[in-house]
């Protein structure tokens, strides 16, 4: 088959040390680093050279990466388990005519609510609590976290967990008649989400609301079932079915966004989205980021067998990126089958780990320089600071992340062994000129289509996530008939914890 073929080119290839392709090719950095949208993508310090990059140019030739990038634009039903397309793009402009149209009638519907709200029609607002979990709730965490810090116009909290204390802490200094409660859930029949909009109403009731259903917002794909629990069609506000759970932020799931940041807010999101999307279809081959990122990805996972890669965020403001990040490419690319139903034959996506920088220096960094394990690392900071403490905080910042990736390549030799370092240790730096709305939205869609990437050239649907199915298939049959039919351990830590019923 071609792409053995090309993967076994891989294989076969001489892998120089970082610090031998640096000195055989001045051009290194300027070859290996793209700009674009407000980001820097630094590439160099992994082990790709041009003969490894034209070998992945022919997998992904092998792969049809050209047509599955068409497909994926085009609103064909590229996510082939579920039979449906993959439209998060067209929320950004980026896709079928039709698709995009009907995006942005949904996304005006929003904007008409937020408006609304805005002059007073749910009354006087000044919190939000966003319910949902997942690709429900990551975004929007991930979002109002980075840019809400200063000018929030609404008090915003995001709760997820099914553990009450989640929801305890969140509306701990709200006033249940100034808070609109946002259920966010694509097919709202999530149990978590459920429950915990349940309990909100419960404590809008005991807080002397006497109709708290008139607080709720809607979030999901699915109108009619947000109706039946009793949301009024005026407060539910649908996205399209074809925009995946960890690509919604992007459509009403962002409603937190567009009313706690301000629509202008979500609007430049969209904007640095569809630039990337641009950048993404049009840029060749080797000039792409999120391509060229993804070769680096399977290099790692494929070719050097590494099970993880590491995120770590050199910004307070990004500190939810890599919990983002674990969803988006562990759920999307965690999969040992093919799209075609075949074994994948080949390492599944690794695991997505990390941090904020500097505290991980001090925590995990250790193993990642001395460790026996190889594990990509990947930087992400700003050249503009998010605070208007001394500059001492941001430089220092900085210096630590790049001396970071510069002590992983380099390493440092020593006849003492627990002093040495090997060095020759991968990493990509992206750095950011500002964690602005637009440069978010740039960052994200870049995350997402080097996500694709990676799924189109092992061969992979990213777009479904039946693993998550079972565990929740137990859980429901414990809650419904006990604990029959589990192996022992199981039964006995029921009966241990809920008793025998
Ligand atoms: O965990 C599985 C999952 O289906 C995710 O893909 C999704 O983001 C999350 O559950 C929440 O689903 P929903 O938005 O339908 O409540």
């Amino acid at each position: 088959m071609m792409t053995d073929h090309s993967w076994a080119g891989l294989e076969k290839q001489q892998e120089k040390t970082l610090v031998e392709l640096f000195a055989s090719d001045p051009d290194r950095v300027a070859k290996m680093t793209i700009e674009q949208s407000g980001l820097r993508f630094d590439l160099s310090k992994t082990h790709l050279d041009d003969a490894m990059l034209s070998q992945f140019a022919k997998l992904a030739e092998d792969m049809h990466l050209g047509d599955a990038k068409s497909a994926l634009f085009s609103g064909a039903a590229i996510n082939v388990t579920e039979g449906r397309a993959a439209e998060h793009a067209a929320e950004r402009g980026n896709g079928d005519v039709q698709a995009v149209a009907h995006a942005r009638a949904l996304q005006e519907r929003m904007r008409g609510l937020v408006e609304a709200i805005d002059a007073g029609f749910m009354g006087d607002i000044k919190h939000i609590l966003h319910i949902g979990i997942g690709g429900s709730a990551l975004g929007p965490k991930l979002l109002v976290d980075a840019l809400g810090r200063d000018g929030a116009r609404y008090d915003v909290k995001v709760v997820s967990n099914i553990d009450g204390a989640a929801l305890t802490e969140a509306v701990k200094g709200m006033d249940p008649h100034k808070t609109i409660v946002a259920v966010a859930s694509k097919t709202f029949t999530t149990t978590e989400t459920l429950l915990n909009a349940t309990s909100a109403m419960e404590w809008m009731r005991d807080g002397g609301v006497a109709d708290p259903y008139a607080q709720f917002v809607a979030l999901t794909a699915y109108p009619d079932k947000a109706l039946e629990w009793g949301v009024d069609e005026s407060r539910i506000l649908p996205f399209n079915e074809s925009v995946g759970g960890r690509y919604s932020l992007w459509c009403s799931i962002g409603f937190p966004v567009a009313l706690g940041l301000g629509w202008a807010v979500y609007e430049e999101l969209l904007e640095g989205a569809a630039a990337m999307d641009r950048h993404f279809r049009h840029a060749p081959l080797l000039e792409n980021a999120p391509t060229l990122a993804a070769f680096c990805d399977l290099y790692y996972a494929q070719i050097k067998d590494c099970q993880t890669r590491a995120v770590f965020a050199y910004d307070e403001r990004l500190r939810l990126l890599p919990d983002y990040l674990q969803q988006l490419e562990m759920e999307s690319n965690g999969k040992s089958v093919t799209a075609e139903g075949a074994p994948l034959g080949r390492n599944s996506a690794p695991v997505t780990w990390g941090g904020v920088g500097t505290d991980a220096q001090h925590a995990v960094f250790q193993l990642l320089h001395q460790g026996t394990h190889l594990i990509p690392v990947e930087f992400i900071a700003s050249k503009t600071p998010g605070h208007d403490f001394d500059t001492a905080h941001h430089e220092t910042l900085l210096v630590n992340c790049f001396a970071q990736g510069a002590a992983l390549m380099a390493g440092q030799k020593s006849d003492d062994l627990a002093r040495n370092y090997a060095g020759n240790r991968p990493s990509t730096t992206i750095l950011m000129d500002d964690v602005t709305p637009s440069a978010l939205g740039a960052l994200i869609a870049f995350y997402e289509h080097r996500t694709f990437v990676n799924a189109v050239l092992l061969g992979i649907n990213p777009f479904d996530q039946f693993g998550v199915e079972l565990g929740k298939q137990i859980a429901k049959s414990i809650g419904e008939n006990g604990a029959t039919g589990f192996d022992p351990s199981t039964t006995a830590l029921i009966a241990a914890a809920l008793g025998d019923n």
